[in-house]
């Protein structure tokens, strides 16, 4: 298959997880990746096993030279990028009354500022090129819904789908469509900290959560990274030219909207 033929990508946070399998599944597709993140030496790994068409480049989402840095030296190497997904983030817990103000400014620094910026970096960069690009947005089913212990992270997840709609609905007029993807639970090491944290809070054994949410999925289990690989693949292929400001939920049946 050959849907992304020629694009070039910069997928942040892309040195593990969900990130990785979307670099890995659009090298196949035919796009060069720049994987961006702030883990540059796993970055740099994670590259090297891809092969001669990605590349690693160090971004901290947090920090606006650093985004635009890492813009800089992906249409360096690239020419131009086609294709951004803003993957990078951070998960963060806590009942409310032990709510800590510096982990509710750094998750909001690296899930939704860290969103917005390296949205508006790129899509600067798209607009000046007149390149009719893609842009997806990584929300959650957190975003849809509070959950009791994890008011900041759902907040930020919140953020981003409101985030998409607006600034889809105002780059459509570049040809440049904004969409989200909202994923359930999947699972990888950013849910082997979830679990060590419900383990902690609510005193369930090493695993019993992913177990209990895996259970509770309707399809019958977490989702793995490349259950999410077909959505991403979609939303930046020529099929999806009149989705505008969407947040699809590619979650094995959990939320319905
Ligand atoms: N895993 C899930 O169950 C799940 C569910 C819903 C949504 N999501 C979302 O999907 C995306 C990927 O999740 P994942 O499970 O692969 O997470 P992960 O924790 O495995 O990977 C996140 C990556 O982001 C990088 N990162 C962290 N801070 C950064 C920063 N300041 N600048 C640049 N990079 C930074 C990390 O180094 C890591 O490589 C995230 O947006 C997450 O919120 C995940």
């Amino acid at each position: 298959m050959n849907r992304l033929d020629g694009k070039c990508a910069l997928i942040t946070g892309a040195a593990r997880g969900i990130g990785l399998a979307f670099a890995e599944a659009y090298i196949k597709e035919g796009a060069r990746v720049a994987i961006a993140d702030i883990d540059i030496e796993l970055g740099r790994k994670s590259a090297a096993a891809l092969g001669d068409r990605a590349i690693a480049v160090e971004l901290d989402v947090t920090q606006q030279l650093s985004i635009d840095r890492a813009v800089r030296e992906t249409i360096e190497a690239f020419g131009q990028i086609d294709i951004l997904i803003n993957n990078a983030a951070i998960f963060t817990a806590a009942p409310i009354v032990d709510l800590d103000r510096a982990d509710y400014q750094r998750a909001f620094d690296v899930n939704f500022s860290g969103t917005l910026f390296t949205l508006q970096s790129v899509a600067r960069h798209m607009i000046d090129r007149g390149i009719k690009g893609r842009i997806i947005n990584m929300a959650s089913q957190a975003g849809r819904r509070g959950e009791p212990l994890v008011a900041v992270y759902c907040a930020t997840k919140a953020a981003v789908i409101s985030l998409t709609q607006s600034a889809g609905l105002n780059l459509i007029q570049h040809g440049i469509n904004v969409n989200a993807i909202s994923p359930g639970v999947v699972d990888g090491e950013h849910w082997d900290g979830v679990d060590a944290f419900f383990a902690k809070h609510e005193g369930k054994a090493p695993g019993q959560k992913k177990q209990e949410v895996g259970e509770s999925v309707p399809f019958g289990r977490m989702g793995h990274a490349q259950d999410l690989t077909g959505m991403a693949i979609f939303l930046a292929s020529d099929e999806a030219e009149y989705i505008v400001a969407q947040t699809y939920n590619v979650d094995g049946g959990q939320w319905m909207n």
